[in-house]
């Protein structure tokens, strides 16, 4: 990346935040951080005042937003609380790009898409809406990002073995040798946090604006996820097979993501659900 930019990362103790930190401090950029802790602003970012202080007092070229609540139980019960952070945030961010003039990064998420076609594979220009509070905000800060042209919003779906993430409580399971539950009917394009790190500074590099989906070449189920990476760990899988249906919270289950458009953008191959498992098991591998 060119080393004159100035970027702005807010979230950044986040997994994909602190993923993108470590990247972008690698490549030499100038970075700063603001969470509510271990950050060089250090603040709850409900505070839009302080926030418009920060931005207005530095020139950022690019502002990178991985702040939100995603659990989905949390959502449900904080409605207004969380469409504040996922919504609003980014709404205000949004006029902000204008006044300050710099490039938006707004991940979004594969959540918005609502196809009730069994393993679909979303363009982005497939139809989106939302089944629960968490993919509602997710909507709306779309909605909002898109007021204008230079913003970049990345449809995406991530994953690693960290102690907040469904792969830690899969591993735990097969560890223990315990029966997992799994949903056979949702279908997802989830990528390793560090690969989707890298191709969204890519994104940043080539001065992407618009709309992106951001996921693996294929599309893969809960179930097959975990099985298959039970696999390559060596471990034997005991499990039951869920429906995303039985869920207390609504959820949307055909999440798949057509890449095609950010594989032509970037001249790249993006990778398939057995490289993603094969990087996971990895990871879990040199956690243990
Ligand atoms: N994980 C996925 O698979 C996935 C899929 C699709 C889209 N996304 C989107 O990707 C982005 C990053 O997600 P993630 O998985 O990295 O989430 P994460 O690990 O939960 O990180 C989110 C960060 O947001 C911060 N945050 C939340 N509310 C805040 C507030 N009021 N003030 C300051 N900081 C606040 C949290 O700070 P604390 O550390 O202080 O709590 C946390 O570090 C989100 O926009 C999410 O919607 C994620």
């Amino acid at each position: 990346m060119n080393n004159n930019k100035k970027i702005l990362l807010l979230g950044s103790n986040g997994l994909l935040g602190s993923t993108l930190k470590n990247i972008i401090e690698k490549k030499n950029n100038t970075l700063t951080t603001i969470a509510r802790k271990h950050a060089d602003y250090k603040f709850d970012l409900k505070d839009f005042r302080q926030l418009k202080k920060v931005i207005s007092a530095n020139s950022y070229d690019v502002v990178i937003n991985c702040a939100a609540y995603i659990n989905f139980e949390f959502c449900e019960k904080n409605k207004k609380k969380i469409f504040l952070i996922n919504a609003l945030l980014p709404k205000y961010l949004s006029n902000l790009s204008k006044l300050y003039a710099f490039k938006l990064i707004h991940i979004s998420s594969d959540a918005i898409y609502t196809s009730t076609t069994k393993n679909k594979i979303n363009t982005e220009n497939a139809k989106t809406g939302y089944v629960n509070a968490y993919a509602k905000s997710k909507f709306y800060a779309e909605k909002y990002c898109k007021k204008y042209k230079k913003n970049l919003i990345i449809r995406t779906n991530f994953v690693d073995y960290n102690q907040k993430s469904f792969i830690y409580w899969a591993y735990k399971k097969l560890k223990d040798e315990k029966q997992l539950i799994l949903y056979n009917d949702m279908f997802t394009s989830t990528l390793d946090v560090k690969y989707c790190s890298n191709i969204i500074l890519q994104m940043i590099e080539n001065n992407l604006s618009g709309t992106y989906n951001l996921g693996s070449k294929d599309s893969i189920s809960k179930k097959d996820f975990i099985v298959k990476l039970a696999k390559v760990l060596g471990h034997n899988c005991n499990f039951l097979e869920t429906s995303v249906k039985a869920n207390k919270i609504k959820k949307s289950c055909n999440l798949g993501l057509n890449v095609n458009k950010i594989e032509k953008k970037l001249n790249i191959n993006m990778k398939d659900s057995k490289s993603v498992i094969s990087t996971i098991a990895k990871n879990v591998r040199s956690r243990n």
